[in-house]
């Protein structure tokens, strides 16, 4: 029977990206469609080439030189990357970082995401400037606006997005989570 532990028996952290986990990546993200679909930038069928540049792109300067790229660990495994965007990505909030993320089949419905959302929220709101934070998910995503909510967000609006995997563009909310917002939704 598959595990089930409460998540909080789990040790859920995120630390930097290395090149040595590029294989896990392209496996356990880049080729599986059931993670791909919900995402813009990953094509389908998988590209190498489309996971190298990622891999290639990293870098250690901080931000706001730099996005915060990260990998989810779980128990000290790689388990997905979790990301603060520079500001830019979206046309009506463009002086806003944008969150992104993806775990991994095997690891999901533990509550991993919302802690890896939780952690890099803290690690963004303790950047100076840095008070408002936006997310974009696509409408039919329940499982990322259900973490999304947990951790303070709010719907301000909606977009298009065309989706490389899906060959379509896709209807996206647009949310977003201040400060004062997410401590009082994580109860601190
Ligand atoms: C979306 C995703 C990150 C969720 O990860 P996860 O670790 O399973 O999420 P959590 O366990 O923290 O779930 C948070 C809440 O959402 C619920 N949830 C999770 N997946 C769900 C789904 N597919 N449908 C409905 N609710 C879901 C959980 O039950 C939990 O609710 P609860 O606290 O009331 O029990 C993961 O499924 C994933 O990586 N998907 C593919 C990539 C993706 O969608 N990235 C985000 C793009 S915006």
């Amino acid at each position: 029977m598959r595990e089930q532990k409460p998540s909080r028996l789990h040790d859920v952290q995120l630390r930097n990206l290395r090149a040595a986990d590029l294989e896990v990546f392209w496996n356990l993200g880049s080729c599986n469609y059931n993670v791909v679909r919900w995402l813009t930038g990953a094509p389908w069928p998988p590209q190498r080439s489309n996971a190298e540049d990622f891999f290639s792109q990293l870098s250690s300067a901080p931000y706001p030189l730099a996005p915060i790229r990260r990998a989810i660990t779980v128990d000290g495994a790689f388990a997905g990357t979790i990301e603060l965007a520079l500001p830019g990505d979206l046309d009506d909030l463009p002086q806003l970082p944008t969150l992104g993320y993806w775990l991994g089949e095997p690891f999901w419905g533990k509550g991993f995401a919302s802690r890896a959302v939780r952690l890099i929220l803290q690690q963004a709101f303790a950047i100076e400037g840095v008070g408002t934070v936006a997310a974009r998910a696509f409408q039919d995503n329940a499982g990322s606006l259900n973490v999304l909510s947990k951790t303070g967000f709010k719907i301000v609006g909606a977009c298009e997005r065309y989706s490389k995997a899906r060959g379509e563009t896709v209807a996206c909310h647009i949310l977003i989570v201040t400060h004062d917002d997410f401590l009082e939704t994580i109860g601190s």
